[in-house]
């Protein structure tokens, strides 16, 4: 069984799951609301793909025979300074979630919790994967950002984004 300890680390990341998927979501209004659909799509399979990994972290919880915890989740931010204000908001973001993440695979390790290791192991990388792709994203907006023909490609290419489960 999930040590109480380890249940409330892995109960908070659900909720700072479910947090990033609301922060998507409203980043997704606010792309479409400015008229950047493509944008929009990425924050919203973002958005989907957040709440998957809350649920998978709440079905582990419970898979170990845990009670998890329920919080307040936190009302994002509805307003932004433009398209790179949002993508620079979500490194941010991300970065404050491998923080996270990797403290809670401290934890697992100082309390010989094997499987719990291994476990979130799997969002360690993911991690990583988030990272490099919103960094990628952010430095074609530094180095293009002002160029209208750029923001209209970008908004092409992210419309193609497509959700799929990482947890069918
Ligand atoms: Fe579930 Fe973007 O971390």
């Amino acid at each position: 069984m999930l040590k109480e300890t380890l249940t409330k680390a892995f109960s908070d990341q659900v909720n700072k799951e479910f947090y990033s998927s609301y922060l998507y979501l409203a980043m997704s209004a606010y792309a479409e609301q400015t008229g950047y659909k493509g944008i929009a799509n990425w924050f919203f399979v973002q958005a989907q793909e957040e709440m998957a990994h809350a649920i998978h972290m709440y079905q582990y919880i419970m898979e170990r025979g845990a009670t998890p915890g329920f919080g307040v989740i936190q009302a994002p931010p509805t307003t932004f300074a433009g398209i790179h204000d949002v993508f620079a908001q979500v490194l941010t973001h991300e970065q404050y979630v491998t923080e996270s993440i990797n403290a809670i695979a401290t934890q697992t390790m100082k309390e010989n919790d094997h499987a719990g290791y291994n476990f979130i192991m799997w969002y360690v990388d993911e991690q990583v994967e988030e990272e490099a792709g919103i960094n990628d994203i952010l430095a074609k907006l530094s180095n293009f950002g002002d160029d209208p023909g750029f923001l209209y490609s970008l908004d092409n290419e992210l419309a193609a984004r497509v959700f799929v489960n990482p947890f069918p």
